[in-house]
């Protein structure tokens, strides 16, 4: 029999690990998973692909209530796949300041908890999940690591550019989604604060499972 509906909230800066961990762990636990950062970079690729201006605010929004989307193993936006685009440089650079739009947030995070609602449950990533999204998830985990190291991880998967390039973008995201206004990347007080940079995937998958098993 299905146990109770559980939520995990992993949150914290790009590069931590968050997405390799949470996709395992969802897999062990036998639990879905979303990526709540895919949400977001949907919402800019559509912004993009339509000549709106990431930055006007009420556009963006519109775009956004009105979105068919999609988050599973493959994105689809308005009945596109965008699964590879939505990650390109060009959704990276605009998708900070989309995540900024508070009305966009509103509409993400109603999605967010329905996704929840109809799964059962699930592991879900992000930077305001334990915050904001699942005040009451049956764990959180806050994922860091040196700013050096997330660089490096980040440069072993974008073949196309230096690891300074990397540590550039990401410093400058770590800057706009901690010092936006609306629901800022903050660690929740009772989240459990993992650093993972001298761990490898598995260690921190293992991790927080006990983190699960403990009474
Ligand atoms: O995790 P990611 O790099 O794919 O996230 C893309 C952007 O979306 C990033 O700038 C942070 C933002 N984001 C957010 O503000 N809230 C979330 N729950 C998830 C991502």
């Amino acid at each position: 029999m299905p146990g109770p509906a559980r939520v995990i909230a992993i949150d914290g800066p790009a590069g931590s690990g968050k997405s390799t961990v949470a996709r395992e762990v969802a897999a062990r636990l036998g639990l879905d998973y979303l990526d709540t950062g895919a949400m977001y970079r949907a919402v800019a690729y559509e912004a993009i692909r339509r000549n709106i201006e990431p930055d006007d605010a009420e556009r963006v929004a519109e775009l956004a209530r009105q979105l068919e989307l999609t988050v599973a193993a493959q994105v689809m936006v308005n009945g596109t796949d965008a699964t590879v685009e939505i990650r390109s440089p060009e959704v990276t650079r605009a998708v900070s300041v989309v995540a900024a739009n508070p009305q966009v947030r509103h509409e993400m995070v109603l999605r967010q908890r329905e996704w929840a609602k109809a799964h059962g449950g699930g592991v879900v990533e992000g930077r305001d999940i334990g915050t904001v999204v699942f005040p009451n998830a049956d764990l959180k985990v806050y994922l860091t690591a040196d700013d050096g190291e997330r660089a490096n991880r980040r440069t072993k998967e974008m073949l196309d550019r230096s690891y300074d390039q990397v540590a550039a973008e990401l410093a400058r995201r770590d800057h706009l989604d901690s010092t936006r206004a609306a629901s800022p990347l903050a660690i929740a007080p009772d989240a459990v604060h993992l650093d993972t940079t001298s761990l490898n995937a598995e260690q921190v998958v293992e991790r927080v499972l006990a983190l699960l098993s403990q009474p």
